[in-house]
């Protein structure tokens, strides 16, 4: 689904490339299975260079010999590691046209009894991970008055359920930070997109189970851990949109010129974007009966 949301100027600045120049795009998140390699794969061919980065460039040995990308290990928890990146990419290229925040985890639990440095990781990656990059490459789009960052966000923002609240939570800090970064970087020739998955086909499920088999043990909500574990592989299980075909839909929005400040595809994303628009009560009984509370 596609929206220009009511009050949002969309920007009128010219598409990402120069005439004759490749558009550079860099992309978090880019291990294999996953929706910013997919990406990676659709931005090159639609003849981008892509500086594509993941936390080990073994997660994405399938695209070391292809010359359309420029592998760079990055962990945006690290200042370093987002600097380094970053300065090898603009020494590699000159620039960066496009900047794709779309490395993420998952966090399930009860909030009650959720420990709060688990909270603290997942907003650290969600959301400061986003910033970090952010902060690292405007200046260089900055001094080019020119460029495009695209973050990814999630439907799960638009009816918020049970056992993801801090996961619901960092995407909806992002949402809320995106739709400012699009005023403010604006002023500096910088366009902003907000790229809002449904259910996408990725690795997320198994890093979620990953994560949630290291929390402790539910005290309060023990009855509940048959539900809650499945939550973890939930976006997964129900007839997820395949990872290529989301890629592809999102880096045309991404690419065209005037991109739209809202870009939503996938499985369930516009029941989600229906249920944002119902009252409470109803978004509370759809979601009791969704997940078997
Ligand atoms: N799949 C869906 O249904 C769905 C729906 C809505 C939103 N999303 C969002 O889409 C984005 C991509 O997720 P995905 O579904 O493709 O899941 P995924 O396959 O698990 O990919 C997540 C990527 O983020 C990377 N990452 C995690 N922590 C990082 C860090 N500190 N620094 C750098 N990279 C880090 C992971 O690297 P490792 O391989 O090293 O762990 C992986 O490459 C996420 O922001 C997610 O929240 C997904």
């Amino acid at each position: 689904m596609e929206e220009h949301r009511p009050g949002v100027i969309t920007p009128s600045a010219p598409a990402a490339s120069c005439a004759g120049e490749k558009p550079v795009v860099l992309i978090t998140g880019c291990s294999e299975g996953g929706i910013g390699h997919a990406m990676a794969r659709a931005f090159a061919a639609r003849d981008c260079q892509v500086v594509a980065t993941s936390r080990s460039i073994s997660s994405m040995s399938d695209l070391t010999n292809d010359p359309r990308f420029f592998l760079q290990e990055l962990d945006v928890l690290s200042d370093g590691s987002v600097g380094r990146a970053v300065s090898n990419a603009i020494g590699r290229f000159g620039r960066i046209d496009v900047l794709v925040n779309n490395a993420g985890v998952q966090c399930i639990g009860p909030l009650a009894e959720m420990p709060l440095s688990a909270m603290q990781q997942t907003f650290a990656t969600n959301v400061f991970g986003a910033m970090r990059m952010i902060q690292a490459v405007v200046p260089h789009m900055a001094s080019r008055r020119k460029g495009k960052v695209a973050n990814i966000g999630s439907v799960t923002v638009q009816a918020p359920g049970p056992w993801s609240g801090v996961y619901t939570a960092t995407k909806a800090s992002l949402h809320s930070l995106t739709d400012s970064l699009r005023l403010e970087l604006k002023l500096l020739g910088i366009e902003v997109v907000n790229i809002v998955p449904g259910g996408i086909r990725s690795n997320i499920a198994n890093s979620a189970i990953a994560s949630y088999s290291r929390m402790p043990e539910w005290k309060l909500y023990k009855p509940y851990q048959a539900q809650i574990r499945a939550r973890a592989s939930m976006s997964q299980e129900m007839k997820a949109t395949h990872t290529e075909e989301f890629a592809k839909e999102a880096v045309a929005r991404i690419l065209q010129r005037n991109p739209p400040a809202w870009f939503s595809y996938g499985r369930y994303s516009t029941v989600f974007s229906v249920l944002h628009h119902m009252p409470i009560f109803i978004k509370d009984f759809v979601l009791r009966k969704a997940m078997k509370l």
